[in-house]
């Protein structure tokens, strides 16, 4: 079996519809409209908001492909790396305990999916969790996948599970309460390793918190995260801190979403007064 799998070869069917960062950032109607109506860029998703049902399901369709692709991911990093030498045995062990949980997730994904009238590739799939799990350091694996993408998982669960929970959608919220508290396992793993294979080597560290800081700023674009009930989906502090986030790397993240939000703001804004 080969090595460093590209993100081109990953295996789906015909239902999916991949497509790149690039394609998602030039989508008007992920970041910047001249429509004053509620978008799905605007605001938490409450059940109150006009486009609360297909917000969701769009949100749970991410989750879904996330779930895989952190499933190939971390499949990956337990066979691309010599054990021992390049990753150490204890790690890929919470490598393949992370493959059965997200091979979980994926299952529940679908069940929700089809539970909130949705079907698997009604929305498009972003392969970007998969890229981050290409580097060719575990570290750096494990900085930008199990930190920064599912750090925003975190936030992602926490959301969708207050969501169920002002719904009135137990289900919703008994799953996402699940996921959440397994994605926050995962995150730990990331915090810990990093600390405990870069503890004598600062310049490594360097590399792999420059490249999860790189991811997080990718996934705040828009500010689709943050602090603000003005953003879709919420920073969730706590469970942060129990995945091994210090305040000041929380501090961070939610400086750097808050100003992504005012610039979306901004960007809008002109936008209209260009359209008027
Ligand atoms: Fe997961
Ligand atoms: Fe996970």
């Amino acid at each position: 079996m080969r090595k460093f799998f590209p993100v081109e070869d990953l295996a789906r069917d015909e239902r999916f519809n991949q497509i790149t960062m690039n394609d998602r950032m030039a989508d008007q109607r992920t970041a910047i409209t001249t429509d004053s109506r509620p978008s799905r860029a605007a605001n938490r998703i409450v059940p109150s908001r006009g486009d609360a049902s297909d917000a969701a399901r769009g949100l749970m369709h991410g989750i879904f492909v996330g779930e895989i692709q952190a499933l190939e991911g971390a499949g990956r990093t337990c066979w691309d790396f010599t054990t021992g030498e390049e990753a150490p045995f204890e790690l890929k062990l919470d490598m393949a305990r992370q493959c059965w949980d997200e091979a979980r997730h994926v299952e529940i994904s679908i069940k929700l999916s089809d539970w909130m009238g949705s079907e698997i590739g009604e929305y498009a799939e972003n392969t970007v969790l998969f890229q981050a799990a290409c580097s060719s350091d575990p570290v750096l694996r494990l900085a930008g996948v199990n930190r920064a993408l599912e750090g925003l998982a975190i936030d992602v669960f926490t959301t969708m599970k207050e969501f169920g929970e002002v719904a009135g959608d137990q289900y919703l919220e008994f799953a996402e309460d699940w996921m959440l508290a397994d994605e926050v396992t995962h995150v730990k793993m990331g915090s810990d390793w990093l600390r405990k294979i870069t503890e004598n080597d600062p310049e490594r560290r360097k590399k792999a918190l420059d490249f999860q800081s790189v991811v997080d700023k990718l996934f705040s674009y828009g500010g689709t995260r943050s602090e603000s009930q003005e953003s879709p989906i919420g920073l969730a502090r706590r469970f942060r801190e129990l995945a091994g986030f210090d305040d000041q790397e929380i501090d961070v993240i939610a400086d750097l979403s808050l100003a992504a939000l005012e610039e979306r703001k901004a960007a809008v804004l002109e936008a209209q007064a260009a359209h008027n």
